[in-house]
């Protein structure tokens, strides 16, 4: 049986070590979580997979890692400075605070009529809409909101409400020791932005041609307003992006092509069922966006989500932080929209040598969370299983190359110092080979190991018992030197040679 709720995977990953809240032992800081053991095998596996996918088995894919203090210009020119918020809104009376469009999309179709009538929104239904057109006149839109007598969830009665007003989400930090107006710099909220502004470094140290792309996974930064169900929303955060760049012209082909590599890489690689992953394609545009579709997952409790965001960002980027705009034949969309760069020392375009042509590339952005990826691989793998003796068994049926430990070596009888000696000196065998993880145990009877490996999702576990040592109760030597290796899917026994352990292990896991 697959979780039915979230709570059975948040419990999971406290019990067995896989993520637990950060800074827990002083009471936790809200939307931040550490990775434990198993945890941060899984996540190193995960990017692993995905760099390997991205950047090793491709010829048109280059990696990058760029700082997480960032320049504050980079996020004025993006749009960040001016346009990453969220609007927000407080109640006087329970001191409730709410994402704005989410309390317009909580109250009643008569209280959005009202309120879209009153500021002349010609569909009451489109929320977000009617958020963004009272933020524009928040003095009056107080006065609204209390005459259409918003209700506020938490009371259940028409709130005392604020202004509404934007919230920016990112963070920022001082740079230096003096405190002034210029001394600031903000951490990254997206990986993307390193990899826009590093355009020219890369295409001059490599020299490529289009199309090709920058890759890079690392941590990002939001100040989310409720960051909720565990590390699906979290206010620090991972993401793997990709910076795809290509002629214009060639961008709708790049973008449909990224999107069924991608869909295909989570079912097959990832695990994740491909009933519980939908396309959605987005109808409201990002100021930037030509066109974008998400890949979502059905978590449990939550439905179906974003795990993977894939957009058509035109010019938009390289355009909006290059110099002299004016002078690089933009697309309309940018143009119109890009604030005038008074501060970049580059124009970032490509010599489009055919055409004898100096272009400014498009972008295809793949963007994905890994903390979401993460928590889809575990909600898929999960399951718990009625043995034939009623008993309910929890296994991680994860695949073997996302598993955090691969083998788990157990002795038979902790008890007896030449099982334990034997079974010692196979996990140090199994070490050796350098790049399968695995594990001693012999802290419980073998049926309690077996369930809690079962948990981890180790695809083997090796037994070394009596027969091994030759020291059979029936005599027979048969089984000298081989060991019991036991499969967490079928939990089907089999016996295999310590000679040919290693190989066998590895056919096992590919
Ligand atoms: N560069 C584009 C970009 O950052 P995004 O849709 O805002 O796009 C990409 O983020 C992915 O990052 C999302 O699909 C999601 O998986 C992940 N993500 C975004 N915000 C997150 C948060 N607060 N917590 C966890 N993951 C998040």
């Amino acid at each position: 049986m697959a979780a039915e709720n979230l709570d059975k995977i948040v419990s999971l990953c406290k019990r067995r070590g896989f993520i637990f809240p950060s800074s827990e032992i002083y009471g936790g800081l809200q939307g931040v979580f550490d990775y434990g053991p198993l945890g941060v095998e899984l996540k190193n596996n995960l990017k692993r997979l995905w760099w390997k996918h991205n950047v090793y088995e491709r010829d048109d894919m280059e990696g990058i890692e760029t700082a997480l203090l960032t320049n504050r210009y980079v996020l004025r020119y993006s749009g960040h400075e001016k346009g990453f918020a969220d609007p927000l809104i407080d109640n006087r009376t329970t001191k409730k605070r709410y994402r704005f469009d989410h309390l317009l999309r909580d109250q009643t179709p008569e209280v959005r009529l009202a309120l879209a009538s009153a500021f002349e929104v010609g569909d009451a239904e489109d929320y977000e809409g009617l958020a963004l057109a009272l933020l524009d006149e928040p003095v009056r839109a107080e006065t609204a909101l209390k005459a259409a007598k918003v209700i506020d969830p938490e009371d259940g009665k028409p709130g005392d409400w604020t202004e509404p007003r934007a919230f920016n989400l990112m963070f920022k930090t001082q740079v230096g020791p003096v405190a002034d107006a210029e001394s600031f710099a903000y951490l990254r909220p997206e990986t993307a932005q390193g990899m826009f502004v590093n355009f020219k470094n890369v295409l001059t140290f490599t020299n490529r041609k289009l199309p090709f792309g920058i890759a890079q996974m690392g941590k990002s930064f939001r100040n989310e307003i409720t960051p909720r169900n565990f590390v699906f929303r979290v206010r620090e955060m991972e993401q793997m992006e990709i910076e795809y760049f290509v002629l214009p012209g060639e961008d709708e082909a790049a973008h449909e092509e990224w999107i069924q590599d991608h869909l295909n890489w989570w079912v097959e690689k990832v695990g994740l069922k491909r009933e519980n992953l939908q396309l959605f394609e987005h109808t409201k545009l990002s100021h930037y966006s030509k066109r974008t579709v998400d890949i979502l997952y059905k978590y449990p409790t939550l439905g179906f989500e974003e795990l993977e965001g894939l957009a058509n960002r035109s010019d938009w980027d390289l355009g909006s932080h290059s110099k002299e705009q004016d002078s690089l034949g933009l697309s309309a969309n940018t143009a119109k929209k890009a604030m005038k760069n008074e501060h970049s020392t580059e124009k970032l375009t490509y010599f489009d040598q055919p055409n004898n042509r100096h272009v400014v590339p498009y972008v295809v952005e793949p963007a994905a969370g890994v903390d979401r990826g993460v928590l889809a691989a575990l909600c898929e793998a999960y399951d718990e299983e009625t043995l034939e003796n009623g008993e309910v068994r929890v296994v991680l049926r994860l695949p073997p190359a996302l598993a955090p430990i691969k083998v788990a070596v157990l002795p038979l009888a902790k008890n007896k110092p030449e099982i334990v000696a034997k079974s010692k000196e196979i996990k140090k065998m199994i070490q050796s080979s350098g790049d399968v993880r695995s594990v001693y145990d012999d802290t419980a009877g073998i049926g309690k190991l077996y369930r809690r490996q079962d948990e981890a999702g180790t695809p083997l576990c090796v037994t070394v018992d009596y027969d091994t040592l030759g020291q059979s109760r029936d005599g027979g030597t048969d089984l000298v030197d081989t060991v019991t290796v036991r499969h967490r899917d079928t939990m089907q026994q089999e016996r295999v040679a310590i000679t040919d352990l290693l190989a066998y292990i590895r056919e096992q896991i590919r």
